[in-house]
């Protein structure tokens, strides 16, 4: 292969910024895009665009890999369809919204020996990369407590009437469509979460969302120490933060900023911070912002997997375990909504 064939599924917000990583991508040749919308001005992409998956496989393109991009609800029986009709797949996050079609997304991975990669891009933000390695060697000890704080504005502006989003049954909730991110930081680090609390509120999404706009969750993390993670859409006007705090048998660490993109704090025994290089900015969608703009990285992953070079940073299994984490988390929400 000197060049790995792409299609896209889905050119809203993200879907395009595939396609754009794709195009700059040297190693990378964009073949088709999908898109149900044909409102959609996707000319300047100079590929054949497709209505729907089944006209796009029709068509018997030799595409490589299909990068999923559609609402929360579509992606896996997308990626199933896609593998079946013989393609790798790069699915957005949240992989899926329950375990039980994660599962059946793995399952038709291995009988038909394809590939999933999960787009978690946070992972490529120089303090993540950092967080992990001083808790992965150790240097941070015994972790005691750690605070995940996520407070952004998602607005009417954000919830369209007719959109998927903060629909229940297609967008699953706020921890699935915001802060998914930051429960694989939790995971990716820290481990898996057990004895979980949990309180939900929606406090001014009545009109828009069918869930909760705001959590306080507590829970013990398998390896020890405790945790919470308090979130919320409601901060007036724009986002507020993306934090992680980490008090530690050997010091106390902070990350911060709009999207955990700075270190704010660092304080560790016999330890001296290296100078790590600049985060990338948010994904800039016009009226809000999301999270880091790290899409590059997983489309090049993708490709270098391909080539046989590197392995999935995010495979499979990570995207299934977030959403379990999710899925135990919001199974709490059955009888607590909603104020
Ligand atoms: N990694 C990130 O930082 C990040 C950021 C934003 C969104 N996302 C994820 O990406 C996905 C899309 O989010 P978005 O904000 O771009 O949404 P969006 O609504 O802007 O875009 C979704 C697009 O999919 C199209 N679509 C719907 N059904 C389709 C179908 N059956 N076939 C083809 N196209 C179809 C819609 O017409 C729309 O253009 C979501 O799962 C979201 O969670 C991830």
């Amino acid at each position: 292969m000197s060049k790995i064939k792409f299609a896209v599924v889905g050119l809203g917000h993200i879907g395009k910024r595939h396609a754009d990583m794709i195009i700059q991508n040297n190693d990378a040749e964009l073949i088709a895009l999908i898109e149900t919308n044909t409102e959609i001005n996707l000319q300047n992409y100079q590929v054949p665009v497709f209505d729907s998956l089944a006209s796009f496989f029709k068509a018997n393109l030799a595409a490589n890999i299909i990068c999923i991009a559609t609402p929360n609800y579509l992606h896996c029986e997308q990626a199933i369809q896609c593998m079946q009709n013989g393609l790798d797949v790069i699915i957005e996050k949240p992989m899926g919204l329950s375990v039980n079609e994660c599962n059946d997304v793995i399952e038709t991975s291995q009988q038909l020996n394809k590939k999933v990669f999960c787009v978690m891009q946070n992972r490529y933000s120089p303090p993540s990369i950092w967080l992990k390695e001083i808790v992965s060697s150790n240097i941070l000890g015994k972790i005691f407590h750690i605070q995940i704080n996520c407070f952004w504005n998602r607005d009417k502006k954000y919830y369209k009437p007719n959109g998927w989003k903060g629909k229940l049954a297609q967008d699953g909730g706020t921890l699935f469509t915001q802060f998914s991110h930051f429960v694989d930081t939790l995971y990716w680090i820290f481990g898996d979460i057990t004895h979980i609390n949990a309180k939900f509120n929606n406090f001014n999404h009545q009109q828009s969302i069918e869930f909760e706009d705001s959590g306080f969750i507590h829970f013990d993390l398998v390896n020890g120490g405790s945790g919470s993670l308090n979130y919320s859409t409601s901060a007036f006007n724009k986002n507020i933060e993306s934090s992680i705090t980490i008090l530690a048998e050997n010091g106390s660490v902070k990350i911060g900023g709009q999207y955990m993109e700075k270190v704010l704090h660092c304080e560790i025994k016999d330890y001296q911070m290296p100078e790590l290089a600049a985060t990338n900015p948010p994904n800039d969608y016009g009226t809000y912002k999301g999270s880091a703009a790290n899409h590059e990285y997983v489309i090049n992953n993708a490709i270098q997997t391909l080539f046989g070079n590197e392995n999935i940073k995010t495979p499979a299994l990570e995207g299934f375990k977030v959403v379990e984490i999710i899925e135990r988390i919001y199974e709490l929400r059955v009888n607590e909504l909603v104020s």
